[in-house]
């Protein structure tokens, strides 16, 4: 029996879509569809076993060789960093990473700007890399909130519709960096399971080449 190529889904909106694009691939496993709360899924006769993890996770298994592929938002690579390839841009989960602030917001560079984020790192790089010194307030969510309240002078965080921001009243001051969901490798998962990785994305980029 050929041996399985272990895949890492993000649950929820972004991995059903990314699923379907599997399936279109020729990598369909049909238990998946079945409505239930299981979290892993295998079809052994196509050599693929499924399995769904909170988005934010999806690196950790792939760094760590449990699952081989895995798909994750840019914003995930950039903020942790996963020792992994990244294979494609699969050109879904569109969104960007951006600066914001209450609409009437000035940045008085004689003082430490206060930064509300979920991305602490992509933040600490991003003003590392403008020269501007800066707080950082870690938050977990509901980052919009923070300066609403004073907490912060503002937040990077993903902006997909902008509604939030606008509801909210806030604006993007900048945007940071554009982002989108990849395809990852574990590092020794992509040598030993070379056929199949290279096949999936062979077929992949013909769905991306047809969708254009
Ligand atoms: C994300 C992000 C924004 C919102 C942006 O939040 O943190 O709050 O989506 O989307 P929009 O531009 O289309 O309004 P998420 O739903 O992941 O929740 P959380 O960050 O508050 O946990």
């Amino acid at each position: 029996m050929k041996p399985m190529l272990n895949i890492a889904l993000p649950k929820g909106r972004l991995g059903e879509k990314v699923y379907a694009m599997f399936e279109k691939a020729g990598f369909d496993c049909p238990a998946i569809r079945e409505t239930n709360r299981k979290l892993i899924f295998e079809n052994a006769e196509n050599g693929v076993r499924y399995f769904w993890v909170k988005p934010s996770d999806v690196a950790i298994y792939v760094e760590h060789g449990v699952a081989d592929i895995g798909v994750a938002g840019k914003d995930i690579l950039l903020e942790y960093e996963p020792d992994v390839y990244e294979l494609m841009d699969l050109d879904i989960g569109k969104c960007r990473m951006a600066v914001a602030a209450k609409e009437d917001f000035y940045d008085d560079p004689e003082h430490t700007l206060r930064v509300a984020t979920k991305f602490s790192n992509i933040a600490r790089n991003y003003y590392r890399s403008q020269g501007r010194d800066i707080d950082i307030i870690h938050l977990n969510g509901s980052i919009e909130i923070a300066p609403i309240l004073g907490l912060s002078d503002v937040i990077v965080d993903i902006v997909e519709t902008g509604t939030t921001l606008r509801e909210n009243k806030l604006a993007v001051v900048e945007t940071i960096v554009p982002i989108s969901a990849r395809l990852i490798a574990n590092k020794s998962g992509f040598r030993f399971k070379n056929e199949p990785i290279t096949k999936l994305m062979e077929q992949m980029s013909k769905l991306l080449e047809e969708e254009k």
